[in-house]
């Protein structure tokens, strides 16, 4: 089984789909199947990321609803969910064409001009111009199109985070031409699509709001592993306009679960539990002092997220999560999660799934059921 099964089905072939995060769609189909047996009619993700439950969910007409706190998820995830008048947006498309080098380049932050040539900013901001024009329904496709265009005309390279590369100018080929053929590649995967069931997207700090009631929860949460979503996500957030300075960067990173060194606040709360404080006090290393901060804060986040689902949980909850080593000490982050979720009043279980990307750690299903 591939790392990411998703990246070569669509909708996810064409948008893109977050790396690596155990819910397959064995284990969706798994999950959905026992969901509707125990008599739920709708499921909750609470860390939505590029949407695949939402969409699996939508593809089975099972009602689903999504949170996540970084507004680039529920772009994303609403462009793949969102049925559209494929006929209109086909003809608009072929007129765009055509326009497009006549429009006024829109480039919605400065900081655009540090991942692309002059030439590319130039192209890419009048193709933003021309999603400006566009109904807004059709945004979020047409803005997840955009992203990854950009993302491929930039400095930037994934490694698996994003890095700066070094010397990189305009490869061959046309902005614009990348631009119209990906939207197309797009509309044909989506066309084929079942907009069966409903789905909600909110955004939403997950550690500290849930619904009040939910029946079946199926999510693969930050892992503790040093990940930065914003970060991964930065140059989409920039081009669609929902952050425009490194200020709204920061703002986005403080709603997060802090899973890396850049979303620990001094103000964030860091747990207290004796059993993680030693744990936390084995992480070695030149950058101890924020690796320790942030997984404190990170795990004291995950006791709340818990502390609400218990009140709210009907059914069960499926939580996939992988295992990390961090300055040199192993960090369990399937037990410490499954205890965590026990002192919060749910019963925890847990079950390997498979490999991580990284030889040696594993990834986990967390099956949490209520004590009641
Ligand atoms: C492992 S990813 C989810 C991947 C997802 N299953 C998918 O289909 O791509 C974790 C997600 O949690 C989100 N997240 C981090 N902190 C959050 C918080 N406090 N509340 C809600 N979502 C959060 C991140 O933005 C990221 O999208």
């Amino acid at each position: 089984m591939p790392i990411n099964p998703w990246r070569s089905l669509p909708p996810h072939r064409s948008l893109g789909v977050y790396t690596e995060h155990g819910l397959t769609p064995t284990l969706l189909r798994e999950f959905i199947s026992s969901a509707r047996q125990a008599g739920c009619i709708e499921i909750y993700d609470p860390f939505v990321g590029s949407g695949v439950v939402v969409t699996y969910a939508q593809e089975t007409c099972m009602a689903s609803a999504g949170a996540d706190s970084n507004p680039w998820s529920l772009l994303l995830s609403r462009a793949k969910t969102l049925p559209l008048d494929w006929h209109a947006l086909k003809s608009w498309a072929e007129d765009a064409r055509m326009l497009v080098n006549s429009l006024k380049p829109l480039v919605p932050s400065p900081r655009l001009a540090r991942y692309h040539d002059a030439k590319t900013l130039e192209d890419l901001g009048r193709l933003r111009a021309l999603v400006e024009e566009a109904p807004e329904e059709w945004r979020p496709l047409l803005l997840a199109v955009l992203a990854r265009v950009a993302y491929k005309w930039s400095r930037l390279r994934r490694t698996p985070a994003p890095r700066f590369r070094e010397g990189v100018t305009r490869s061959a080929g046309s902005v614009y031409a990348d631009f119209f053929r990906l939207l197309g590649e797009a509309v044909k995967e989506l066309e084929s699509r079942r907009f069966c069931g409903p789905v909600a997207l909110f955004q939403a700090d997950s550690s500290s709001w849930m619904p009040r009631r939910v029946c079946g929860v199926v999510t693969s949460p930050p892992f503790a592993n040093n990940i930065d979503y914003v970060r991964h996500t930065m140059l989409e957030l920039l081009w669609s306009g929902l952050a425009r300075s490194s200020e709204d960067l920061g703002r986005l990173r403080s709603a997060q679960v802090p899973a890396c060194e850049a979303a620990a606040r001094s103000w964030k709360p860091l747990s207290t539990r004796p059993w993680l404080v030693e744990l936390v006090s084995r992480v070695g290393g030149s950058r101890a002092v924020g690796f320790r901060r942030f997984l404190l804060q990170y795990f004291r986040a995950m006791e709340t997220h818990f502390s609400l689902l218990s009140e709210a949980l009907e059914w069960e909850a499926w939580y996939t999560v992988g295992d990390s080593v961090l300055g040199g000490a192993y960090i369990p982050t399937h037990e410490l999660l499954a205890k965590l979720a026990e002192e919060s009043g749910l019963k925890a279980q847990i079950k390997p799934l498979g490999p991580r990307m990284k030889p040696g750690r594993t990834i986990y299903l967390l099956r949490l059921t209520p004590r009641r």
